[in-house]
C-alpha cells in the first residue's frame, strides 16, 4: 500500500538544512547578509531590477498596494479563481475589491471581463497567475494603459513560469509589481516568505520603508542627522522582514527551481496522457507559447456524468492515499465577500463546480504518480 500521497508538498534536502545551520551558527538570524543574497538571486533569475523579500506573500500583496498610495475608496480588479489573499490586500488599504469573471478555459481572469467592469474608481489590477500558468498579460497591462490603471501580479503560484514572449514571470514588464509566495506547499520555500518584484526604484524605496516599520536610517532621507543613534520613521509600515534563515533556505531552494519545474512537467505531462480522452474528466490547458510551472494539477472532473458528488470522490481518494484540494472556492461567494460584493461570475462559479487538485511536487515518484492514476480511473462509477 502507498503511504498517504498529498496533493502538494515541500522538497526539503541536505544542502538545504546545510544552508539555514550555517545561518543558525553565524552572527545574523535576521536583518544579516542572506536577504539581500535572496533578493538578488530572485532579481538574476526575474530579470525585474529590484526585489524587496517579506515575511509571507500576504504581506507582499499588503505593502505592494500600499506602496502605491492609491486614494481610499477606489477599486481594485481581481480573479474570483484565487486565495482571499488577493483580494484582502485592497481591503487593508482601504480599496474595494471587484472580481472579473475567469476565462473557463485557463481558469486565469479574462481581459474582457475586467474591461466590463472598469469603472472611473477603478485603479489597481491583481491578475493572479492561476496555478502557475501565467495570465494573458499583454492583454491586461493594454487595459491597465488605456484606463491608467496600475498591476500587481499575484504569482504566488508561478515562479519559474515564463509569459508567451518566454521571459520568466516578476520581469514587470507587463506591470508595475510582481508578487511571490514562498509557502510550503509553493514552487519553492523558505517556510512562511514572500518577495515583490520592480523596475521602479521608487517603489522599491517605499517597499524597504514599508517593510520595517516605515522607519528608515538612511542619512540622504534622514531631515536631521543628530548622530549614529539616529532614525526616523517617515511612513505607517509594520515588521514584515523576513529571516536570515528564511532568506538562505531560499536561495539554497533556489538552486533546484529548474529542476523542480522540470519534474513538475514530467509528472503533468504522463497524467495528461492518462486523463485526456476520460469522458468524466477536463484536463488544464497549457497555451503553446507559454511555459507554466505548474503550481497545481487541477482536474474538472464531471461529478453528475460520474454519479458521485466532490465529497464522495475525495473521501474515496482518501482512503486509497490520495489526497485533492479545491482551489478555490471563489472568493466572491466566501460570506465575507458575499455580503458586500455583487460581481457575477458564472464561469468563476461553474468551475468551482467541477475542480479538484491532484498531487503535485517533485517529490513524487514514479510509482506514486502511477498510483494516483490508477486510482481516479477506477474510480467507482
Ligand atoms: C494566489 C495566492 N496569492 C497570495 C497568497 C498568499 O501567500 P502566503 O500564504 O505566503 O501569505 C496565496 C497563498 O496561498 C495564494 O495562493
Amino acid at each position: 500500500m502507498e503511504s498517504f500521497i498529498p496533493y502538494g508538498k515541500q522538497w526539503i534536502s541536505d544542502d538545504d538544512i546545510k544552508e539555514v545551520e550555517r545561518v543558525l551558527r553565524s552572527d545574523f538570524l535576521t536583518q544579516g547578509p542572506e536577504v539581500k543574497i535572496f533578493e538578488d538571486k530572485l532579481c538574476t533569475l526575474t530579470g525585474a531590477k529590484y526585489c524587496v523579500a517579506v515575511a509571507n506573500g500576504t504581506a507582499a500583496l499588503h505593502i505592494a498596494v500600499a506602496a502605491l498610495k492609491i486614494d481610499m475608496g477606489s477599486e481594485g480588479i481581481t480573479s474570483p479563481n484565487t486565495f482571499a489573499a488577493s483580494a484582502n490586500c485592497m481591503l487593508y488599504n482601504g480599496l474595494i475589491p471587484r472580481f472579473a469573471d475567469i476565462n473557463p478555459q485557463t481558469h486565469n481572469i479574462d481581459p474582457e471581463q475586467i474591461t466590463s467592469i472598469v469603472n472611473e474608481k477603478t485603479k489597481l489590477i491583481i491578475p493572479v497567475h492561476f496555478a502557475g500558468l501565467p495570465a494573458e498579460m499583454g492583454k491586461i497591462s493594454k487595459i491597465a494603459k488605456q484606463h491608467d490603471l496600475y498591476v500587481i501580479e499575484d504569482a504566488a503560484h508561478a515562479i519559474g513560469s515564463q509569459y508567451a514572449d518566454r521571459t520568466y514571470v516578476g520581469n514587470c514588464i507587463y506591470s508595475d509589481m510582481t508578487i511571490f509566495s514562498f509557502h510550503p506547499v509553493k514552487t519553492i520555500t523558505t517556510g512562511e516568505g514572500g518577495a515583490i518584484t520592480t523596475n521602479s526604484e521608487v517603489l522599491y524605496e517605499r517597499l524597504l520603508m514599508l517593510r520595517s516599520h516605515g522607519i528608515t536610517k538612511d542619512t540622504d532621507k534622514l531631515s536631521i542627522n543628530p548622530g549614529p543613534w539616529y532614525y526616523e520613521m517617515q511612513e505607517l509600515g509594520y515588521n514584515y522582514r523576513l529571516t536570515d534563515m528564511q532568506a538562505a533556505l531560499g536561495s539554497s531552494q533556489l538552486t533546484r527551481l529548474h529542476d523542480f519545474k522540470h519534474r513538475r512537467r514530467e509528472i503533468i505531462k504522463r497524467y495528461s496522457k492518462a486523463f485526456r480522452e476520460v469522458p468524466w474528466l477536463t484536463i488544464p490547458m497549457e497555451p503553446e507559447d507559454v511555459s507554466s510551472c505548474f503550481h497545481l494539477y487541477v482536474l474538472r472532473f464531471n461529478f453528475l456524468t460520474l454519479g458521485k458528488t466532490r465529497s464522495e470522490i475525495m473521501n474515496h481518494l482518501f482512503d486509497h492515499n490520495v489526497g485533492t484540494q479545491v482551489h478555490y472556492i471563489p472568493v466572491n461567494q466566501l460570506p465575507y465577500f458575499s455580503k458586500r460584493n455583487k460581481d457575477k461570475t458564472p464561469n468563476s462559479d461553474s468551475y468551482y463546480e467541477q475542480c479538484l487538485s491532484i498531487p503535485l511536487y517533485p517529490r513524487m515518484s514514479d510509482s506514486d504518480v502511477d498510483h494516483v492514476i490508477e486510482s481516479i480511473l477506477k474510480l467507482p462509477l
